[in-house]
């Protein structure tokens, strides 16, 4: 069980290293733990957490070493500051700055090529929920990524309906079920659920059988609410 915290843009260097040596006296359960500042806090999480279990991620990469890509951060970079992992594709990516499935499948590919564990993010929208379209979103957003990478151990997948992504909308437990074993029928990995996760829905999301942990917006951002979600995922 998986437990990522997502801190969006949120928490400078400074709030970053006073919430991970927070987080290394906190109790979380016995969960897998990572967290996702954004990339000029990553440096402060490394060293707060440095001789922890916890992990550090960061929340994009991009798909070449190195080069002329302004305002792109390059896999080696992150694993020269003790990155351990990435995600990639997150909705926002996808709706606010032009993310495809093409670009998703390049970033993967060379986030595992250098070592990197990642998260990947699909999930359908509100609109083609209502029109039935759940199941060929997640055909086309999963089989990019099957079709498209070498066989890997590095590889989640986070299943986060965009509906439910900061709008305190959570999936059902039998939706998410639904849905994430549709994702492991396509690509046999873990999978992770994100959407409006909170101490309050943890356990029951975590006890379905497909589900292999939470990727957290919101409530990660919050050491206390975090810390109870990891200890709520623990028991099942
Ligand atoms: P919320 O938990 O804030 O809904 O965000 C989910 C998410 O996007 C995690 O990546």
């Amino acid at each position: 069980m998986l437990i990522a915290g997502n801190w969006k843009m949120f928490k400078g260097p400074g709030e970053a290293g006073e919430f991970c040596r927070a987080l290394r006296d906190a109790d979380l359960g016995t969960v897998d733990v990572v967290v996702c500042p954004p990339y000029v806090s990553l440096a402060a999480a490394v060293q707060a957490l440095a001789g922890t279990e916890i992990g550090v991620a960061a929340q994009n990469v991009h798909w070449k070493a190195d080069g002329a890509f302004t305002g792109e951060i390059a896999a080696p970079m992150l694993r020269e500051l003790g990155v351990y992992g990435t995600i990639v594709g997150h909705s926002e990516r996808r709706q606010f700055f032009g993310e495809t499935d093409e670009t998703v499948v390049k970033r993967i590919v060379a986030a595992i090529e250098h070592g990197l564990h990642v998260i990947a993010c699909v999930g359908e929208t509100e609109a083609e929920r209502e029109a039935g379209e759940t199941e060929a979103v997640l055909r086309r957003q999963v089989g990019a990524i099957a079709d498209g990478i070498p066989e890997t151990d590095d590889l989640v997948i986070a299943y986060e309906p965009v509906w439910a992504i900061g709008t305190g909308k959570t999936a059902t437990p039998e939706i998410a079920q639904e849905a994430h074993a549709l994702v492991r029928s396509i690509l046999d990995v873990p999978v992770l659920y994100g959407g409006s996760v909170k101490p309050d829905n943890a356990a029951e999301l975590a006890a379905q059988p497909d589900v292999d942990g939470a990727l957290v917006g919101g409530a990660s951002l919050d050491l206390e609410s975090f810390a109870t979600i990891c200890r709520q995922a623990s028991h099942s």
